[in-house]
């Protein structure tokens, strides 16, 4: 792979932020499409979870015009989550994938194989597989490398634990993370990457992150990737939010300029929560969009 593209000299991020997913760049108006993903994890069954991407198909059809919403069903699921997802404009995604393309790895699921289901996302780097199953940063880069390659969209996840934070190295971490998590990526291959920034001791337990911790770990992630890219890549990724993300918080979490959406796991499970967040990342996009005619 070539070299890394190189970025700004200048260690503050130089944009001037407006609101929630709009940035100004040199003059002119970056409009980011707010991203909301349901990761079910490892729940539901076939039946309850088919049940439940019908009921989000015929739900969210007026979100999905404004705002990306992609569900992340068990990878046993997805054929079945797919074909009720139907035409209804909502994304199939997988909560993982190997870093190999095909071959004797007995277990694991390629990109290929994803895209023959008709999935269009992907996660990587989710903590529960950093921390839970000892993925290292460089195993994460290798899957986030061979997902962008396949055309997959690539939902590249970082965070600090609680114990990092305390110490004072979570902007080190999430720097960490994303360094070599993109290591040998070119910029043209970023078009369909994500990063969701997802502090470990936030995720499921029903203690978010508050606004202003959010915002300023987003500000910094949007730092860091314009320091290793540019600042036009920065301004237009997607930088979304995930750890307790529920209907009650989510207005104060997505107001915050530079969250452009949320990875949602406990609250995804009930189709009335994760509607009632969906339908605020939409009309989020609705009234961006509309600002910027
Ligand atoms: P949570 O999970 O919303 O249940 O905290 C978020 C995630 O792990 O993506």
């Amino acid at each position: 792979m070539a070299s890394r593209p190189h970025g700004l000299q200048s260690p503050d991020f130089p944009l001037g932020s407006t609101c929630r997913a709009t940035t100004t760049l040199q003059g002119m108006t970056v409009h980011r499409r707010p991203f909301v993903g349901g990761n079910w994890k490892m729940n539901t069954d076939l039946a309850s979870g088919v049940e439940l991407a019908q009921r989000l198909a015929t739900s969210m059809r007026e979100i999905v015009l404004h705002s990306d919403v992609v569900v992340f069903p068990p990878s046993p699921y997805l054929h079945s989550v797919g074909k009720a997802l139907g035409i209804s404009g909502i994304g199939l995604g997988a909560q993982d994938v190997s870093a190999e393309a095909n071959g004797a790895h007995t277990g694991e699921v390629s990109c290929e194989m994803l895209l023959d289901l008709g999935c269009t996302h992907v996660i990587v780097g989710h903590s529960e597989r950093r921390h839970g199953r000892g993925e290292s940063d460089e195993l994460v880069g290798a899957k986030t490398q061979i997902a962008l390659a396949s055309g997959l969209t690539c939902v590249l996840c970082v965070g600090e634990t609680g114990a990092e934070r305390k110490a004072g190295l979570a902007h080190e971490v999430t720097g960490r993370q994303l360094r070599v998590g993109l290591h040998g990526i070119e910029l043209g291959a970023l078009e369909g990457l994500v990063i969701a920034y997802e502090p470990v001791w936030a995720i499921g337990t029903g203690v978010s992150a508050t606004v202003s911790d959010a915002a300023e770990a987003h500000r910094e992630i949007r730092r860091q990737l314009s320091l290793l890219y540019n600042a036009e890549l920065a301004a237009r990724t997607r930088i979304i939010y995930g750890g307790s993300c529920t209907p009650g918080n989510v207005q104060s979490l997505l107001s915050q300029p530079g969250v452009d959406g949320g990875l949602i796991g406990g609250a995804s499970l009930q189709a009335e929560a994760f509607l009632a967040i969906g339908q605020f990342a939409g009309e989020q996009g609705r009234r961006a969009a509309g600002s910027a005619t």
